[in-house]
């Protein structure tokens, strides 16, 4: 539940670590343009200190935090509307990243299961930053007392150490000031799969490139890859229960679903009894319609980089009016002397 006396208020952010994926855009930014358009405050982040828990060549990083930039104002992320940031231009988060290190127990971060995927065999030599990394996510929600966290799946457990790292904060220093926040993970798309393997997520960090859908993609590119994209040699089903087992499949009617803005169910009622040979090409019209004006329009955004930076900093002066007096209460919690 959240905790009524804090008002609306949306935060969430990518990683500018590489392109945006079709994954990124159904999960996230989708959902991100809809609260937008609901009307709550909404502030979201480009979050290139989370980056660089992996090395990052710098040039890389700059141009990836501006296109991730226009990726968002192109699907529909208004600078008037929603503040928009890259977070090492508001020193706010990574300060209260420090304080929740020291509020997060070990115990709670060895647990988490992305950094166990991440590091896998390699654990005693990546950086110290990547096992630290949900404290600093949990700091760049609660140092806006953001309440409502939209994410796709594999963030949940994410956002339950940040409940957990409020929860402590409040105990410890016997207050109630950090909300519980809410993930919001909702839709047919919180978890899009890789298009060569239905057991894996859909992810900018595949070596395959086959595996995913760039925003960047062409036309030609996006029907080549749905085209190829593994499935099954049954039919479609004509109800959702038929999918159950199908990960392939369930996955493209996913897809399906979320660009249609349909239910799974509506998506069946039409397509159940096709082959794949019929249904593919119709997936990858309909991802073309819907994702070509966006990468056009990022393109278009790209060209003039110094717009971009200029909304950047704009979003972050206004960023810190909300998260300067949050770092300063904070501390005077905690008995720092101002
Ligand atoms: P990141 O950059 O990996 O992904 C950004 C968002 O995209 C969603 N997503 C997906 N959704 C559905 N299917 C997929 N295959 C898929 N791949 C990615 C993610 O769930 C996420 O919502 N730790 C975060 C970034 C972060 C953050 C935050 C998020 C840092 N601080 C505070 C929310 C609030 C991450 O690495 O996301």
């Amino acid at each position: 539940m959240t905790t009524p006396q804090f008002t609306p208020r949306v935060f969430s952010g990518i990683q500018p670590s590489g392109g945006l994926t079709l994954g990124n855009y159904l999960g996230a930014i989708k959902r991100f343009v809809q609260m937008q358009e609901e009307g709550m405050e909404t502030v979201y982040c480009m979050v290139d200190l989370h980056a660089v828990t992996v090395w990052q060549d710098p040039a890389d990083l700059a141009k990836n935090t501006r296109e991730l930039a226009a990726g968002f104002i192109a699907s529909g992320i208004s600078p008037e509307k929603s503040i928009l940031i890259n977070q090492s231009q508001v020193p706010e988060h990574a300060q209260l990243g420090w304080v929740f290190s020291c509020v997060a127990r070990m115990g709670w971060m060895q647990r988490m299961t992305q950094f166990k995927d991440k590091a896998g065999k390699n654990a005693q030599n990546v950086s110290l930053g990547l096992f630290g990394y949900p404290a600093l996510m949990a700091a760049d929600i609660l140092i806006y007392h953001a309440t409502h966290v939209p994410v796709g799946e594999d963030q949940k457990q994410h956002l339950e150490l940040t409940r957990d790292i409020a929860t402590k904060f409040n105990h410890d220093y016997g207050v109630d000031f950090f909300p519980i926040t809410e993930p919001v993970i909702e839709g047919a798309a919180t978890r899009v799969m890789s298009l060569r393997d239905g057991s894996k997520k859909m992810s900018k960090s595949d070596p395959s490139d086959a595996s995913r859908i760039n925003m960047t993609d062409g036309a030609d590119t996006i029907a080549k890859k749905i085209r190829k994209a593994k499935t099954d040699p049954d039919a479609l089903p004509s109800e959702a229960a038929g999918l159950q087992d199908r990960p392939e499949a369930r996955n493209l009617v996913n897809i399906y679903a979320a660009l249609s803005e349909q239910s799974v169910d509506a998506v069946l009622a039409d397509v159940g009894g096709q082959q794949f040979g019929a249904f593919k090409p119709q997936l990858a019209e309909l991802a073309v319609s819907k994702l070509s004006p966006i990468s056009n329009e990022m393109a278009r955004l790209m060209a003039d980089p110094g717009e971009i930076d200029r909304i950047l900093a704009k979003g972050a002066v206004q960023a810190r009016e909300i998260t300067a007096p949050i770092l300063a209460k904070t501390y005077e919690i905690m008995g720092m002397v101002r």
